[in-house]
């Protein structure tokens, strides 16, 4: 991968350099208590949008130098107050359309509505109002209607999902992330007059939707939790009167009486689910409020229905075609080749293959080609070390997982989306409904626990359609991690009558007589925990139990006593070993092969078609790979050479800007500490000498020892080699 022109560091250009940095923190730090004061007070806005502007065009070694005002800054955002309106919305636990619309909203977590309000600030402030509509009114032709949308060519798949959907009949679309699912309901959703509805799980995803469409001047309407009373009413008068085309909602939304009469004043010509396995109990993504949708579309008087999601399984394809209840579909699998991403696997094995590790992650993420990136990490506690990590760096990272409070996510994700911060660490958490096009590299920190994980997640780079590079940094270590998820996680037939049990004595039916077969109902929150939705997953299909969504959201669980025990025992011996398969399919992904990555990749998906790569396919093919640190070169020694460790010659002048990063980097590792028990002044001084590109050159230098190496070899080397290219 090649690097933009290197700016030369003149002697010149240095006090710039200062002045920049200078003007930033300055800026910065006096913006942090305006902040605290009032979030959203216009001033402060403009002052933030032109500090991220500033930011911009700063040099990686401007931002290293600003990095401690710029992560006050950011830190400061994240804690800022809420708006008055919205902390008044949140206490109240309701979404403000409630009142407007109707009253049988179901109520809505606080942790929802604060999401959903990020969400749509995202729209806020986006003028989208000025621009002016634009209605489709030609042939019911796919080309035609993609010219109108400004686009030039169908990617695999498109143009049949969009001519079944014109044609009125059911389809299955199946595209790998970031394929362009979006558009084979969207196309025939401008097509007419008529309504197509889009049902999808999540209010950033709708938001990014609707704002995209709206600056194309499409006439769309969105409804969600979180929205401003009178922009929901809006949008439900543009349903009822015909304006919007198509309407974005969540599934939640057909429990309002108001929204289904609105409905019912439009012909509906497509009913579009997307993330469709959200309806599938076997996929980790289980929304209840998606069992509801079968009886809204016999409702609506059976419009067509398109289905899309990434998730290839044949067992989840079956289901959400049964759950939906799809008429003869056409099923869609588009090719599951990526063409412009490439594939690498490094993997690392042995001592100091953590120290290898972080310094791949630094060195690989300091290359500016490689950002905005992603580093996909197997536990919260990683994703905070990446993240501390790669601030120490200099780099503007963020972290994010299921664990952090609601604000905080949303802070951390609306960062990313801006641009304010070009690294997210984070859990798989972070995913689905992220479109931000021109991520240039997904790197994964842990072995993922699937292919179709990994898959998906890889999915997030180059979805503009430019070169973009999936990096697995394989540890070994790691496989044992994952063989104990699946001790954890199997499930035998005792775990799964137990659950039912606990269900049982909660209906207050157990040991009194009931009609055979039946013992009562209960409603239920959705299990929160994976082993409770697998636990009821498995009961419904031993034919234990069957569900139906019931309002707020929770599930209205019918118990039943006369399940087969031999069919419980079955299935929870499939779902075992499906876990098992998944485990062998990673852990051969993951290890070293002599078969193409993207190959490999394919054949998992049972995708036959020739793999086409546009560029550098993947380590195996081109093992040359560009950009990313040859790993054999960080093997980790901490022996001496014969001579004994280099002495620091003297410094010349040129690596004077050196040693000032390198006493910049100390003192910010030494956080508030005396400076020596980093490093002593000589070891700075013979390192900036030096200048050390590997982890054995680094370890020739007096004063580097092994708890240095543990510490801060990869923070120091990644410095030195981003120096090297300044
Ligand atoms: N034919 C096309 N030409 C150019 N860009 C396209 C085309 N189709 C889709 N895109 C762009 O590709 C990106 C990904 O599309 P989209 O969000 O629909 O993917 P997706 O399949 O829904 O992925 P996910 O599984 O993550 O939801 C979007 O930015 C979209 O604008
Ligand atoms: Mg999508
Ligand atoms: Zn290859």
């Amino acid at each position: 991968m090649t690097r933009p022109p290197e700016q030369p560091r003149s002697p010149a250009s240095a006090p710039m350099l200062g002045v920049m940095c200078g003007d930033f923190c300055r800026r910065a730090h006096a913006l942090v208590p305006r902040i605290a004061a009032d979030r959203v007070d216009p001033g402060v806005v403009s002052e933030l949008a032109s500090l991220r502007d500033l930011w911009r065009s700063m040099s990686g070694a401007e931002r290293a130098v600003a990095a401690d005002a710029a992560r006050t800054l950011a830190a400061a955002q994240g804690r800022g107050p809420r708006t008055r309106s919205a902390a008044i919305v949140a206490e109240r636990r309701e979404p403000p359309l409630a009142a407007a619309a109707e009253g049988t909203m179901p109520i809505l977590p606080v942790d929802d509505d604060a999401a959903a309000r990020r969400a749509l600030s995202g729209l806020d402030r986006v003028a989208v109002e000025g621009v002016s509509e634009r209605r489709y009114s030609g042939e019911r032709d796919p080309d035609a209607l993609l010219a109108f949308f400004g686009l030039d060519r169908f990617r695999a798949g498109q143009r049949e999902a969009v001519a079944a959907a014109l044609a009125g009949r059911d389809s299955l679309v199946v595209m790998p992330t970031g394929g362009g699912k979006s558009l084979c309901y969207q196309l025939p959703g401008i097509a007419s007059d008529d309504l197509t509805i889009v049902v999808s799980p999540l209010i950033a995803l709708m938001a990014d939707q609707c704002r995209r469409l709206r600056l194309g001047g499409h006439p769309v309407a969105m409804i969600a939790s979180g929205m401003e009373a009178d922009a929901a009413a809006r949008a439900v008068a543009d349903v009822r009167s015909g304006r919007a085309r198509i309407v974005l909602c969540s599934p939640e939304r057909f429990a309002s009486a108001g929204f289904l009469a609105a409905l019912g004043q439009r012909r509906v010509d497509l009913f579009a689910v997307d993330e469709a396995h959200c309806v599938s109990e076997w996929g980790h993504d289980f929304r209840p409020d998606y069992l509801r949708l079968r009886g809204v579309i016999d409702r609506l008087g059976s419009p067509p229905v398109m289905a899309s999601t990434a998730t290839a399984t044949e067992q989840v394809s079956r289901e959400i075609c049964e759950r939906l209840g799809l008429r003869t579909p056409h099923i869609l699998r588009a090719g599951f080749d990526r063409p412009n991403l490439s594939f690498d696997v490094i993997r690392l094995q042995g001592t100091g293959s953590k120290a290898r590790k972080k310094m791949l992650l630094t060195i690989t993420l300091s290359d500016p080609d490689m950002r905005p990136a992603i580093v996909y990490c197997g536990t919260r506690r990683e994703v905070e070390e990446v993240c501390e990590l790669l601030c120490s760096e200099g780099l503007l990272a963020v972290g994010y997982h299921a664990g952090m409070p609601a604000d905080e996510r949303a802070s951390a994700q609306h960062r990313f989306m801006e641009g304010d911060a070009e690294i997210v660490a984070a859990t798989t958490a972070f995913g689905m409904g992220v479109d931000k096009a021109d991520v240039r590299a997904v790197v994964h920190w842990a072995i993922p626990t699937s292919v179709e994980g990994y898959y998906q997640e890889v999915g997030r780079a180059g979805r503009d359609g430019l070169p973009a590079r999936a990096v697995l940094l394989s540890s070994r270590s790691d496989l044992g991690r994952l063989i104990n998820f699946i001790k954890d996680d199997t499930v035998e037939p005792a775990d799964v009558s137990a659950y039912v049990h606990r269900l049982t004595l909660q209906t207050g039916a157990a040991g009194r007589h009931v009609e055979r077969g039946a013992v009562g109902k209960v409603v239920i929150d959705t299990p929160t925990s994976d082993r409770d939705r697998v636990c009821l997953g498995i009961a419904e299909r031993a034919g234990l139990c069957s569900l139906e969504v019931a309002p707020g959201g929770r599930l209205a669980v019918s118990l039943r006593d006369d399940g087969n025990a031999g069919h419980l025992l079955s299935i929870c011996r499939e779902a075992r070993d499906r876990a098992w398969r998944a485990y062998a399919a990673i852990a051969a992904f993951s290890g070293e092969s002599d078969t193409c990555r993207r190959r490999a990749l394919l054949d998992h998906f049972g995708d036959r078609r020739a793999a086409a790569p546009q560029g550098r396919c993947c380590d195996v093919c081109d093992p040359d790979t560009i950009g990313l640190p040859d790993p054999a070169s960080l093997s980790v020694s901490r022996s001496r050479t014969d001579g004994g460790p280099a002495d620091a010659p003297s410094v010349a002048p040129a690596d004077e800007a050196l040693l000032e990063e390198l006493r910049q980097w100390r003192l910010r590792a030494s956080d508030g500490k005396p400076a020596y028990t980093i490093a002593h002044n000589k070891t700075l001084e013979a390192i900036a000498a030096l200048r050390p590109q590997t982890l054995e050159e680094l370890t020739q230098v007096r004063g580097v020892g092994a708890a240095f190496v543990e510490r801060h070899a990869a923070s120091v080397l990644a410095l030195v080699r981003r120096f090297a290219t300044i």
